[in-house]
């Protein structure tokens, strides 16, 4: 970690922590096995992020489409998160993480959504590294529940529709006050964003990396933060060459 430019740190990373299932294949296993290797690889990730000095670490754990695989899949995944959360939610509180769920919660079975906001309320103080799990979670479905609290305040004659400006919107989205995120990672070699935070994604560098996710751990991460550290991002600007080469 010594090695990387403080500077050059990304502020908010997410990661699509795709492979669980062909991990699992290319071992003749279950693909149960693979996602309780990538529980292992989450935490290994938390750990590796917070000391490299990431301040947002935004994990797509289950998304608005994975209702479409087998129940005993979903039943899984769910298993998981709760399993997760009750077991390491001491050892993050102890190291200063903030967790934030974004996601749909409110179709999510009681016990979970408990379980969630308890998560949310125990770390609230807490300012190490704010841990971000989308559960349950897809850009456009985040949007479209954005647009609609605009439109019933509209309805309600408490905002005009001139004031439904990219702040307005960004301001209702479940990722309210976080930074966008500056890089973008997705395992196991797909290269798309498949629903995850689009509207956040405007300037994201993408970062596209072979391994499957329950192989992602410390040097994979450092990896990926060495290659961002090259990136010349311009936002949509013009940058002078010699500022380019000092900043
Ligand atoms: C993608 O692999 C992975 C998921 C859909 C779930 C990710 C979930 C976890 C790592 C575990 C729970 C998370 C937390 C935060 C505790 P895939 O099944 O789509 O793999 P495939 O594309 O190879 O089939």
């Amino acid at each position: 970690m010594s090695k990387l430019n403080s500077r050059a740190i990304p502020e908010h990373v997410a990661i699509i922590m795709d492979g669980n299932g062909r991990w699992a294949n290319a071992r003749g296993l279950p693909r149960a096995f693979g996602h309780r290797k990538g529980v292992e690889a989450v935490r290994t990730t938390v750990k590796a992020a917070a000391e490299a000095g990431i301040g947002v670490l935004t994990l797509f754990a289950f998304s608005s489409e994975n209702w479409r695989r087998p129940e005993t899949e979903i039943t899984d995944l769910f298993g998981l998160l709760k399993a997760f959360i009750r077991r390491d939610l001491a050892e993050l509180h102890r190291e200063g993480v903030k967790i934030r769920v974004i996601g749909d919660r409110f179709s999510l079975k009681e016990d979970l959504r408990v379980l969630l906001q308890e998560a949310e309320e125990t770390t609230r103080g807490n300012s190490a590294l704010t841990l971000v799990i989308a559960f349950n979670y897809g850009s456009r479905d985040e949007i479209a529940r954005a647009v609609q609290s605009l439109a019933q305040d509209v309805a309600a004659g408490l905002i005009a529709p001139s004031d439904i400006d990219a702040a307005a919107i960004g301001a209702r989205l479940d990722t309210a006050g976080l930074p966008d995120p500056d890089l973008i990672i997705r395992t196991s070699g797909e290269e798309r964003l498949s629903n995850f935070l689009m509207w956040q994604a405007a300037y994201s560098e993408l970062m596209f990396v072979p391994e499957y996710w329950p192989d992602f751990g410390r040097d994979t991460l450092v990896a990926a933060l060495e290659r961002y550290a090259t990136r010349e991002r311009r936002f949509g600007a013009v940058v002078a060459p010699a500022v380019a080469a000092g900043t």
